[in-house]
């Protein structure tokens, strides 16, 4: 298997940072953007590569990257497959792995071509949760019935689903066939999706979904920074709800501990409550859609954390307080809330700032029957607002 590592564009939406320079050899934390696709590329066992991009930046590449690679000049940008169509050559007969060079990985990307090692024909995407439908509506996004592909959908005003399709692509060697005969899009570029499209057709479109963190660090300067910040974080690539045990340093005065530093955490903190809720209660379950993330500790009592992903379907619990002082982190993604099985005096951190004005604050009932026999009530106390969530 040889991959392609595809570094061309304009870098339009990157200005005036890429004015002088190519947008993949911006830093990315502690190495250019490029890096990452090749580091990902031969952490996963594909060590014979092919780099892509335009012109005048051929030469950038090289003084970077030396000799050990192949470079393929695209003189205008005219799409992702039309850049991959240059490798034709390079390829052979080969089976070949695409990579975009503005996409980051937060873990290995092995078991995706190791699967594809293992399939007989056609190709393989790699897809990875993206919750925002406005972000959902910068990327490819494939419509899946019964477990297979049915379309992707480049650009969708309306996003057919919440998982997208990454910068990684691997085919076999008729992918330059299919590109030979592809007609530009409306905007005037040979587009990657329609390749993959080729393949849904076919039957032969198989997908991996990525549970680690994924970010396309060229879509804008937000998204370019905010990649940078989660890269920098340990932890970045946590999908799950993470207890953490609290460890209380005592002595004759009493106890402290730590409960929080914001350099451990995936996110910074920007806002805590406290709430104090009387035995019996429940509070949830609550999603948010904008990014949240909340960090629970349980200061007083006993109080049961419920987090169901409303994706994979996967629940989880964990009982902290009394007897297992812990904090949990919950990515905002996840359905979540929690039990008072005493009185309960919980702090919690949040990532994002309450708005009162447009809250990000969506629900799920608390007795929805994937995650209702978690909880150690069937009666529980409940705000107006979680009672009347359906
Ligand atoms: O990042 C994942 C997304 O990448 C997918 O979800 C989309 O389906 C796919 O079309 C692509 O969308 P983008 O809008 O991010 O594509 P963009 O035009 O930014 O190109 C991504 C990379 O591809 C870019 O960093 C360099 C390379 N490229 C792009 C073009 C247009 C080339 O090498 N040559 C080109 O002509």
């Amino acid at each position: 298997m040889k991959g392609v590592v595809l570094a061309g564009g304009t870098g339009s939406r990157l200005h005036p940072l890429t004015r002088i320079t190519n947008k993949h050899l911006l830093p990315v934390h502690d190495k250019p953007m490029v890096l990452w696709a090749i580091d990902a590329l031969h952490e996963a066992g594909v060590k014979e590569l092919m780099l892509v991009t335009g012109g005048e930046h051929v030469e950038d590449f090289r003084r970077l990257l030396g000799a050990e690679l192949e470079y393929g000049n695209q003189e205008r940008p005219g799409g992702i497959a039309e850049a991959l169509g240059l490798a034709r050559e390079f390829i052979g007969s080969d089976r070949v792995v695409v990579m975009l060079a503005d996409n980051i990985f937060g873990g290995s990307i092995a078991a995706t071509i190791e699967n594809f090692g293992g399939q007989r024909a056609g190709a393989r995407v790699l897809l990875a949760h993206v919750r925002e439908t406005e972000h959902l509506r910068h990327l490819g996004v494939p419509r899946i019935e019964n477990g297979r592909i049915t379309e992707i959908v480049e650009k969708p005003v309306e996003p057919p689903g919440r998982l997208a399709v990454t910068g990684l692509y691997c085919y076999e060697p008729d992918v330059f066939d299919v590109i030979a005969e592809l007609e530009p899009s409306g905007r005037g570029e040979l587009e990657i999706t329609d390749v993959n499209n080729h393949y849904v057709r076919a039957g032969t479109l198989e997908f991996d979904v990525f549970e680690e963190y994924w970010g396309d660090a060229g879509e804008s300067i937000d998204a370019y920074y905010e990649v940078i910040e989660r890269v920098r974080r340990p932890h970045f690539g946590s999908e799950r709800p993470r207890p953490t045990p609290l460890r209380r340093f005592e002595d004759e005065r009493g106890w402290l501990v730590e409960i929080a530093r914001t350099g451990d955490l995936p996110k910074p903190i920007r806002q805590t409550n406290v709430s104090f809720s009387r035995e019996g209660t429940i509070r949830g379950l609550h999603y948010h859609e904008r990014g949240q993330d909340d960090l629970f500790v349980c200061l007083q009592g006993r109080a049961r954390v419920v987090a169901f992903d409303r994706e994979t379907g996967e629940a989880f619990y964990e009982d902290i307080g009394e007897g297992n002082f812990a904090a949990v982190y919950v990515p905002g993604n996840l359905a979540h809330g929690f039990e008072a099985l005493t009185d309960v005096l919980m702090i919690y951190h949040v990532t994002e700032e309450y708005d009162p004005a447009d809250p990000d604050e969506h629900q799920l009932p608390w007795d929805d029957p994937r995650v209702a026999h978690l909880w150690s009530t069937t009666s529980p106390i409940l705000s107006e607002r979680d009672q009347s969530a359906r």
